[in-house]
């Protein structure tokens, strides 16, 4: 299974996210839009294992107490193919602090995880293309964590599905 950990969002995070997307959209020329049920904040990207019990440990024994994460701001990864364009997360210590032990807690069991700089962002639309410049304001919104969730990322009829397969109370 393709897996990775993450933040879901409440209703009202995931309607602020869906205008915006609704809003990259109309401003694009083409790209990949995230689906709403898609939308999350990822914590740690996997990959392909099957060994869920070793990663349910690494996420109980990381667990923090819940905290709260400010969703907002509008920005991009420029690619070659087209940008990813995101929303951003304002710098949390708590945030950095949990995806950097579940890296190590997972490369301790012997997981060959990449070792990439942690840039928390919510994914709202990838290869996008645009031939005017894209530009709107996406309202912060604050959002109590509390549950991490182990997340599986497959095909379904050609669609993008995300599927909790684990979820951590915090
Ligand atoms: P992205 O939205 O920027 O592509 C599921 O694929 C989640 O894991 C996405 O949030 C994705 O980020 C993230 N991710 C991080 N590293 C990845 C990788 N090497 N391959 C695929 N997804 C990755």
């Amino acid at each position: 299974m393709r897996l990775f950990i993450a933040i879901d969002f409440s209703d009202k995070v995931k309607n602020t996210l869906k205008e915006s997307i609704f809003e990259l959209k109309k401003q694009a020329d083409s790209g990949n839009f995230t689906r709403v049920e898609n939308l999350h904040l990822t914590l740690l990207f996997i990959g392909e294992t099957n060994n869920v019990s070793v990663i349910k440990e690494a996420i109980d024994s990381t667990a923090p107490d819940s905290f709260t994460i400010c969703i907002g701001g509008l920005g991009k990864f420029s690619r070659a193919g087209g940008d990813t364009y995101w929303v951003g997360i304002e710098k949390n210590p708590t945030l950095y602090e949990l995806a950097n032990n579940l890296y190590s807690a997972l490369r301790s069991a012997g997981f060959n995880i990449e070792n990439r700089e942690y840039k928390p962002h919510i994914t709202m639309g990838r290869e996008v293309i645009s031939n005017s410049k894209i530009e709107f304001d996406i309202p912060t919104n604050s959002m109590p964590v509390n549950r991490i969730s182990l997340m599986k990322s497959e095909r379904i009829n050609g669609k993008l599905t995300y599927t909790e397969i684990f979820g951590r109370q915090i």
